[in-house]
């Protein structure tokens, strides 16, 4: 089982798109049962509201269907999944802020499996939800390449089990 959490400030927007990107990638490869897969956000001032109305929107113009309830991350998120992948250099600030610097070896920002590593931009602020789709969809594509690669041996046993 590999855990992945997604993370951004708010957990209404970016994170909980990238959820759904990334579990409709896996279960189109039929990995569904492989992974585990989350979202939260680095600050609590959503916690319990679905997703922002654009970003649902945004999802479903591409086919891409799920909910979410915000929820703030914990420590326990941190030391349980085995990457954490956030949105932007504030949300890695935020984090190794909140773990003193500890389990840096498994936080990335999403776009650094990218060929164009970048943050994602934030759409609260641009309301570009289209481009910060496009940015997820990347980031989500280029994490599945890699780990299909770094973790073959591993995937290939959950799926024989
Ligand atoms: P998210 O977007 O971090 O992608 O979920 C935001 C949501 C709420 C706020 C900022 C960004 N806010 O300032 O309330």
């Amino acid at each position: 089982m590999i855990n992945v959490a997604f993370v951004c400030l708010g957990n209404i927007c970016r994170s909980p798109m990238a959820e759904l990107i990334f579990k409709q990638l896996v279960n189109e490869r039929g990995l569904s049962l492989s992974f585990n897969i989350s979202s939260c956000g680095t600050s609590d001032c959503e916690e319990g509201n679905p997703i922002y109305y654009p970003a649902q929107k945004t999802l479903s113009a591409h086919n891409i269907a799920g909910s979410h309830t915000a929820r703030q991350i914990t420590y326990k998120d941190i030391k349980n999944n085995d990457y954490i992948l956030v949105m932007d250099s504030s949300n890695l600030l935020d984090i190794l802020r909140l773990t003193c610097g500890e389990y840096g070896e498994k936080i990335f920002k999403l776009c650094s499996f990218t060929s164009r590593p970048r943050d994602v931009a934030d759409p609260w602020y641009t309301r570009d939800f289209e481009k910060a789709f496009a940015d997820i969809y990347d980031g989500c594509k280029c994490f599945l390449d890699y780990i299909l690669k770094e973790k073959s041996e591993a995937l290939g046993y959950d799926k024989r089990h």
